[in-house]
């Protein structure tokens, strides 16, 4: 793939149908997850356009915020797209009914929606697709009537758990089955080209779902000296740090990351307290409705109060990095695959380049058996 400015474009691949594709209604297995400060109108629009499924990312908007997004992204692309939402968020419930009316196709969540809201979701006609990190969560949000989950390994970018997707894509595959479930399994985390999208086919998954690739094209809002940081980086150059706001996170290895790595707990309650703050100001939350959310966090992640002021300071740190260019005062989550990503092609010549390769390598593959 190449920078788009003076290439030509790749040929039209041909559609790739699967239970995932036709589930959300959309032309290849391809989903840009939903990434705070990262998937905007914009980028959400371009991959949609593009024949995959963008995710708006709403963790970071103001209710107002998203209204607008959404409006935006209506205004950009006709075909199918998703909103991530944190399923632990106060106003959580308000911000379904805004998709619900908006009639948003799809509806993805960090952690596990409550049932009543998933079964809400699906009367009104929305697609509910959880994100997932371990077979027995497949199997719970899938008895609560998930269409779908996306199931992140290890390598993934931002929040992260401790296995790599080639065990755990087939641990939730068998899970669900064992027990008696058969949904469409999106397989995310060092997905970046056309191999991967047919190894995951061949594991059984029904798509790819990418983060760190599609936050590297010219589609993305990302500052450009940003993009070029990412760029220069390679397959050993994240980290997965539990300093930033208590759980693993994968990001890339900067001087801030080693500093909060080995400094002392003090200096980063105090830097998180007054991040939580403006994040207070920026979203127009309330102290109160931070203080429910937290001990909402507490109720269901046995959090200390230390990391739940520590979780106030994600979403400045990565606005300081993603959104003001600011790669020394901010975090930048990355998965493990920035180490094979060399370019900024836009949405639709990501899209076509690596549905080309797929193409290629199930042939390739059905020749041999
Ligand atoms: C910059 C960045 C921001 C992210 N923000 C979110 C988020 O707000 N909500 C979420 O559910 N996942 C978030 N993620 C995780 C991605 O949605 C996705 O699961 C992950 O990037 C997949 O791994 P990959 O980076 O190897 O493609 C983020 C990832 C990155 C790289």
């Amino acid at each position: 793939m190449n920078d788009t400015a003076g290439q030509p474009s790749p040929a039209r691949a041909a559609a790739l149908p699967t239970r995932f594709t036709e589930l959300v209604g959309i032309e290849y297995p391809i989903v840009q997850t939903g990434m705070g400060w990262v998937s905007g109108p914009s980028l959400t629009a371009a991959t949609s356009n593009a024949g995959g499924l963008g995710i708006l990312a709403s963790a970071t908007m103001t209710y107002d915020e998203l209204v607008a997004a959404i409006a935006k992204t209506k205004s950009l692309t006709d075909k199918p797209f998703g909103v991530n939402i944190r399923a632990d968020a106060t106003d959580a419930p308000q911000r379904i009914d805004l998709l619900i009316r908006e009639q948003v196709k799809v509806a993805s969540f960090a952690l596990a929606p409550k049932q009543d809201l998933i079964a809400k979701l699906k009367d009104h006609g929305v697609v509910v697709v959880p994100s997932i990190g371990a077979a027995k969560h497949a199997v719970k949000v899938a008895s609560w009537g998930a269409d779908a989950v996306i199931v992140q390994g290890g390598e993934g970018g931002g929040h992260t758990g401790p296995v790599a997707t080639t065990l755990l894509l087939p641990s939730v595959l068998d899970g669900l089955s064992d027990n008696g479930f058969d949904m469409p399994v999106v397989a995310a985390g060092g997905f970046f080209d056309g191999r991967g999208l047919a190894a995951a086919l061949a594991y059984g998954a029904a798509g790819v779902a990418m983060g760190t690739r599609f936050l590297l094209t010219s589609d993305s809002a990302v500052p450009d000296s940003v993009k070029q940081q990412y760029l220069g980086r390679g397959l050993t150059d994240t980290v997965v740090s539990r300093k930033v706001d208590g759980m693993p996170h994968r990001v890339l290895r900067t001087p801030l990351i080693e500093a909060l790595e080995s400094g002392n707990a003090v200096t980063a309650l105090v830097a998180a307290a007054r991040n939580a703050n403006e994040f207070k100001q920026l979203t127009g939350m309330r102290w109160t409705a931070m203080l429910r959310d937290g001990r909402a966090m507490r109720r269901s992640g046995e959090r200390t109060w230390q990391q739940i002021i520590m979780a106030g300071n994600t979403p400045m740190l990565l606005r300081a990095g993603l959104v003001e260019g600011n790669t020394d005062a901010g975090v930048l989550a990355s998965g493990q695959v920035v180490g094979m990503i060399e370019d900024l092609p836009s949405c639709n010549d990501l899209v076509q380049t690596i549905m080309s390769q797929a193409h290629e390598r199930l042939k390739a593959l059905g020749a041999l058996g």
